[in-house]
């Protein structure tokens, strides 16, 4: 099977573009790339966008961009999501540097845009704001979280990292521990939006940054058991929340365990299943607050 390599982008419609577009530049750090009437395209690094903004009634995330590999073959894994049953679409020149576009939806209805990446446009390093290294993961709520997670695995090729319990499952595309996170709740909606630091230290910068202007923590920082990332949460303007994180575990796939770091409690650290325990959300000890459910 064709599998996709790496999560690209996500797309937000908001109520608000402009006030949303300040947070992303002003606060995350991301540079806007361009503009139409419809969007803003902000990034991080190599990829023209990271984040999409778009006008909307209710903020929400409405897609998620996946590339596939400079040596896979779109049609053929058009073909693929088709076999599954699932309706596909095809654009040319959709956004700025995607001229081959795949659309089709996941089972909770967002839209799954696949490509290949074809240009690259290197960002100037800001000079404000948290600057993270990448869009990391975009976890959601979901109705039927067996069925989603069945979805991701065979129509786009993740991996199954961890489970908590029966109800939360971590995704992979990549080396990254999780790139796609489903939550089973009783409603289909973003969860939270994750971007990677660079490490503690940063992650400690990004914290005051964020409280110098007025934006608060929701949650942590702490070190998520599953995972083993360090994390804190806020809330975007738009009410969206916003996750930073830094050493995330990363697959190494051959030997089929994660890279070993001293805080795992397993040695080696493999893909399984985790009681649903105060350590598997957070290994220092804090659970998560009221909003974190909101
Ligand atoms: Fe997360």
């Amino acid at each position: 099977m064709i599998r996709v390599k790496k999560i690209a982008h996500a797309v937000y419609e908001v109520p608000d573009v402009e006030k949303q577009t300040e947070y992303y530049t002003e606060i995350l750090g991301l540079t806007v790339t361009g503009k139409d009437k419809d969007a803003v395209y902000l990034a991080s690094t190599v990829d023209h966008h990271s984040v999409v903004l778009r006008k909307g009634s209710a903020a929400q995330c409405t897609r998620v961009g996946f590339q596939i590999g400079p040596d896979d073959d779109l049609d053929a894994f058009e073909r693929q999501v088709r076999g599954h049953g699932v309706k596909t679409s095809r654009q040319k020149d959709p956004e700025p540097t995607i001229s081959d576009l795949l659309a089709f939806e996941d089972p909770k209805g967002t839209a799954m845009e696949v490509f290949k990446r074809e240009a690259f446009s290197g960002q100037r390093f800001p000079t404000k704001g948290i600057v993270p290294h990448k869009l990391g993961h975009v976890a959601f709520h979901v109705t039927d979280v067996k069925h989603v997670t069945k979805f991701y695995c065979d129509v786009l090729g993740f991996r199954e990292s961890d489970w908590m319990a029966d109800f939360f499952s971590f995704l992979r595309c990549g080396p990254d521990h999780h790139t796609i996170n489903l939550m089973e709740t009783g409603s289909n909606r973003h969860f939270h939006t994750a971007f990677e630091l660079r490490d503690w230290a940063h992650l400690q910068t990004a914290c005051d940054y964020l409280s110098l202007n007025g934006y608060k923590l929701i949650w942590g920082p702490g070190r998520h058991g599953i995972g083993h990332n360090l994390f804190a949460y806020h809330r975007s303007p738009a009410g969206l929340i916003t996750e930073t994180f830094a050493e995330l575990d990363r697959m190494n796939e051959d030997l089929g365990y994660f890279e070993p770091r001293p805080w795992h409690r397993d040695n080696p650290q493999k893909p399984k299943v985790w009681a649903k325990d105060p350590g598997a959300s957070n290994l220092w000890g804090i659970m998560p607050t009221d909003e974190m459910h909101k």
